[in-house]
């Protein structure tokens, strides 16, 4: 039977992108094919390689050079690309090439604290700013415009006054852990029903 066979992009610690490895580890319907990074010393190219999956490594002039990722995952028969905290816009011909097929984690309830600039504490420094009592994580296909693809799922969590961009940012890596690879495997699931079972 065929494998759904995901590549996951990630600049960064790494925690999403571990804990889809852990998920989806020895699962019969879904490979993690390969994580991909353009940060070569950032943790999540040490997590990747503990786990025995393979890491690549590429320039961000590679990244923005088109056909250079569209490339590489046609040649190893992608099916889902997962963004895990990936810092660099993806080139259009891999949006248009895999339409629908590209899902982001975004850390805030979008369309708020949504756009350029809005990533990793940024956002939760705003969230605190702006005195917000709750936030939460959108997870989305990716369009041509940041953080504008059309949203699969919101999950929410409450914020107390005391709460410092730290704390807001644990609640929220909560959260993550928890829905992430669920969502992806949901959404799999409707991609393919009929090549996949017991998912
Ligand atoms: C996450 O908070 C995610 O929402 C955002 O980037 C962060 C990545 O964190 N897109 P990690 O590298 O998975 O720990």
């Amino acid at each position: 039977m065929k494998k759904v066979r995901i590549a996951i992009f990630a600049s960064g610690t790494g925690s999403n992108a571990a804990n889809m490895m852990d998920y989806f580890k020895n699962n019969d319907t879904v490979k993690i094919e390969f994580v991909l990074t353009n940060k070569q010393d950032a943790p999540v190219s040490e997590k990747t390689i503990e786990r025995g999956v393979q890491l690549i490594t590429c320039s961000n002039q590679e990244v923005d050079k088109l056909g250079f990722i569209l490339g590489l995952c046609e040649s190893k028969n992608i099916d889902f690309i997962i963004l895990a905290g990936f810092l660099r816009k993806i080139p259009t011909d891999l949006i248009q090439r895999f339409k629908n097929k590209i899902i982001n984690v975004h850390p805030s309830l979008l369309p708020k604290f949504g756009g350029v600039g809005m990533y990793g504490m940024h956002v939760h420094e705003a969230v605190k700013k702006a005195y917000e009592t709750e936030s939460g994580i959108t997870i989305h296909y990716v369009s041509e415009n940041f953080d504008e693809g059309q949203r699969i799922a919101q999950f929410f969590t409450s914020i107390q006054k005391s709460d410092t961009p730290q704390i807001i940012q644990h609640k929220i890596h909560l959260l993550e852990q928890m829905y992430f690879p669920f969502v992806i495997e949901n959404e799999i699931k409707k991609f393919n029903e009929s090549d996949i079972i017991n998912l």
